[in-house]
């Protein structure tokens, strides 16, 4: 299979048989090889895996996030499907009158932070002999699904709603999968990959649990990268919460090893015109509340009916966080000044530059700002935006 590396030494997943799916409705427990990305009674899963990280047996010829192989749960085998991705800078800047870490993770091989969880998720299937799988997004997730399946040699069909960025398309063709345009929200596509995804192996960024395998990553990094600190914040644009969960994931272990002392505060941002976990946060509700979307210009985070969204509302509440929300307007002035900065972003990250001014926090040490996705993704879009 093209796409394969071995790596530098044995790894504890090629070996390990401990380890397991969890339903997060029944507490039913799977191997982690079993071909499944939900429970047979229909639960989300969540992963229960021994693995930790020691900072001292960390790989230093390996600059690619598989330095954090041992923490990361996989089934046995020692292939990879990676395009050497991972360890995005992070550098301080000011923005909105505030001082920050900038964390470039749109300088990813799909100019996205959805390739943390593409490299893993992929490796999983491919670890499983999946010959096809299938993914809906709202263009960034199946633009890292379609290219690690490409370097997988693995087929691809991708859902995108009618709307998205013309050069998200474009990226998912090239990958040579096929790509499904569907009318109406972001919805809509979620429900017309769903018959399909019953079918073959469901490679979804929300339901399938090692995508959050890769995201966790993102924590370990930011730690690394302050010499084994944990920052005091981290602004997360959050739709269906694949960085958010797996910031918590990878931030709560790291304090669960004694490698932090404290799990940073997340937080949260969404468009206003569509934000279920805003709406949910201010009633105090543990759901997703029920919103009608409207269009936004952050189109990653435009998700109405977040599949994880009470473990998004936890990840908020346990690490005493909040969630912030942000008009049109303010996303515009964001990525203006995000741009002016000399970082070229997409307009969803740039929401939350443009929450900065919004918390309410202690003033206690580093705030980190992932901008999540390149602005050559909707370079169309930010042209408009700049007349
Ligand atoms: C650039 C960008 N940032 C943030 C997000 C939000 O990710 P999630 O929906 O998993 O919260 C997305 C999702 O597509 C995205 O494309």
């Amino acid at each position: 299979m093209s796409g394969q590396q071995s790596g530098p030494r044995p790894h504890p997943e090629a070996r390990a048989s401990a380890g397991s799916l969890v339903c997060r409705a029944t507490g039913e427990r799977f191997p982690l090889d079993a071909p499944i990305w939900r429970s047979p009674a229909g639960g989300l899963l969540d992963i229960d895996w021994p693995g930790r990280l020691d900072p001292a047996n960390l790989d230093p010829a390996d600059r690619s996030l598989w330095r954090y192989a041992p923490a990361i749960a996989l089934a046995p085998g020692a292939d990879r499907i990676t395009l050497g991705e991972g360890l995005t800078p992070m550098v301080p800047a000011r923005l909105r009158g505030i001082d920050v870490l900038v964390k470039q993770e749109g300088l990813f091989p799909t100019g996205s932070y959805k390739d943390r969880g593409a490299t893993v998720l992929m490796t999983q299937a491919a670890r499983l002999g999946v010959r096809r799988v299938v993914e809906d997004s709202s263009g960034n997730a199946g633009t890292s699904i379609a290219t690690y399946a490409a370097r997988a040699g693995i087929s691809a069909d991708v859902f995108v709603p009618a709307t998205t960025s013309p050069g998200k398309l474009v990226q998912i063709r090239s990958a040579g999968a096929r790509l499904h345009r569907v009318p109406g929200d972001r919805q809509a596509t979620s429900d017309a990959v769903w018959e399909a995804a019953q079918s073959c192996y469901y490679a979804s960024h929300s339901w399938n649990p090692f995508f959050f395998e890769g995201t966790k990553t993102f924590a370990f990094e930011v730690c690394e990268q302050l010499g084994w600190r944990a920052p005091a914040s981290v602004m997360i644009p959050t739709g269906n919460g694949t960085l958010l969960i797996g910031a918590w994931l990878g931030f709560s272990a790291l304090a669960r090893w004694g490698l932090i002392d404290r799990v940073p505060r997340l937080i949260a941002v969404q468009a206003e015109r569509c934000a279920p976990l805003l709406r949910a946060w201010r009633l105090g509700l543990h759901e997703p509340a029920d919103i009608v979307p409207e269009p936004t210009l952050g189109e990653g985070i435009a998700i109405a009916r977040p599949v994880r969204g009470s473990q998004c509302l936890q990840a908020v509440r346990q690490t005493g966080g909040e969630v912030l929300g942000v008009s049109e307007e303010e996303i515009v002035s964001g990525l203006r000044e995000t741009m002016a900065a000399g970082f070229f972003c997409e307009p969803t990250c740039a929401a939350a530059v443009a929450a900065l001014p919004k918390l309410s926090l202690a003033d206690d040490g580093p705030i980190v700002v992932p901008l999540t996705g390149h602005g050559l993704k909707a370079a169309d879009t930010i042209g408009k935006l700049l007349g």
